[in-house]
């Protein structure tokens, strides 16, 4: 990590750019509230921003937040108070899990905003031009600083940096090898039910009506149930959510099945309302799981 002392140098930031800044901060007091709105209105267009300010104590919090950050780019001291402060408030932003991309959008929005004040505020070209510089300067160190949290918590690690990547590559790349051995049998499980689709029809054939066609039932909907299970773990394969629906209607059409065939044994009625008990619980599960889905 670097001291606020080796930042400064890098970006040749100058006490020529604190006195510039200083200069600035009683122009932008006076954006001070409209610039919390323009950066709402900017970032209210990302898919993210919902899930990170969730509701109105902390939309207010944050607001209050970047008001004080806003004033601060203008405070003239930046010392290594500020730069702990900056490095608390990139924490929090990794805390959060909000992705980087949008914190580098979000200083995109506050320089266009603050080049739009200077434009219209300062009327000295030259002035405005190395005012802007001292503006582009402690944006991009604050930038550096936020940034750096997210690469600090990249580096958190057990034992080896080096021996956990690769482990964590090697679990992955099994995992997707697993996922296609899944893939190859659930094709096999196809052809199976397939045959099993076609000696159920030679039931009906052979004169057993009613028994052949409960089974080609039966049959047809085991058939679906690998077709469901086949486009799910395709969907997975291709980065989709985890769907644990499919496996409910797994297990609700291997009892639906089983009620098929046990239904052409009249003795069995006890068995067959026990498996009515279960298809309710499982409908009602099912049920349960597609409208949190929704
Ligand atoms: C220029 C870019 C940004 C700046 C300067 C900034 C500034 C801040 C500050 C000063 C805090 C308070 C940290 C603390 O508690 O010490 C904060 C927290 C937070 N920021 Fe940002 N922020 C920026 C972008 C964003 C964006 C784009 C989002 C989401 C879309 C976001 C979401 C949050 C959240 C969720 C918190 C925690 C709020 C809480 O629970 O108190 N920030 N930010």
């Amino acid at each position: 990590m670097e001291s606020i002392e080796k930042i400064k140098e890098h970006y040749r930031f100058t006490d020529e750019d604190v006195s510039l800044l200083m200069r600035l901060r009683p122009v932008m007091e006076r954006y001070r509230e409209e610039f919390v709105e323009e950066f709402y209105n900017f970032v209210k267009d990302f898919e993210e921003t919902k899930r990170f300010l969730k509701d109105e104590a902390t939309i207010k919090r944050h607001q209050d937040a970047l008001k004080l950050w806003f004033m601060k780019l203008f405070s003239g001291t930046y010392g290594s108070h500020y730069l702990s402060e900056l490095r608390k408030v990139g924490e929090v932003h990794v805390k959060v899990g909000l992705h980087t991309h949008y914190v580098n959008a979000a200083f995109h929005f506050v320089k266009i905003y603050i080049h739009g004040i200077l434009h219209r505020e300062i009327p000295d070209i030259k002035e405005r031009a190395r005012m802007l510089e001292s503006v582009e300067k402690i944006l991009d160190m604050n930038l550096d600083v936020f940034t750096n949290s997210y690469v600090e918590e990249e580096k958190k690690f057990f034992f080896s940096l080096k021996v956990e990547s690769y482990l964590v590559q090697m679990a992955n790349r099994f995992s997707h090898g697993l996922n296609l051995i899944l893939v190859i049998g659930l094709v096999l499980l196809g052809f199976m039910v397939m045959g099993l689709f076609a000696y159920d029809i030679l039931h009906i054939l052979d004169g057993d009506i009613e028994k052949g066609l409960l089974s080609t039932l039966g049959s047809l909907l085991m058939l679906w149930v690998v077709i469901e299970l086949m486009d799910t773990e395709i969907k997975h394969l291709r980065g989709g959510k985890f769907a644990i629906k499919v496996f409910i209607s797994v297990a609700l059409v291997a009892v639906i099945r089983k009620i098929l065939v046990t239904s052409l044994s009249s003795e069995e009625v006890g068995a067959q309302l026990s498996l009515v008990a279960a298809v309710a619980v499982l409908g009602a599960i099912y049920w349960l799981i597609a409208k949190v889905e929704r």
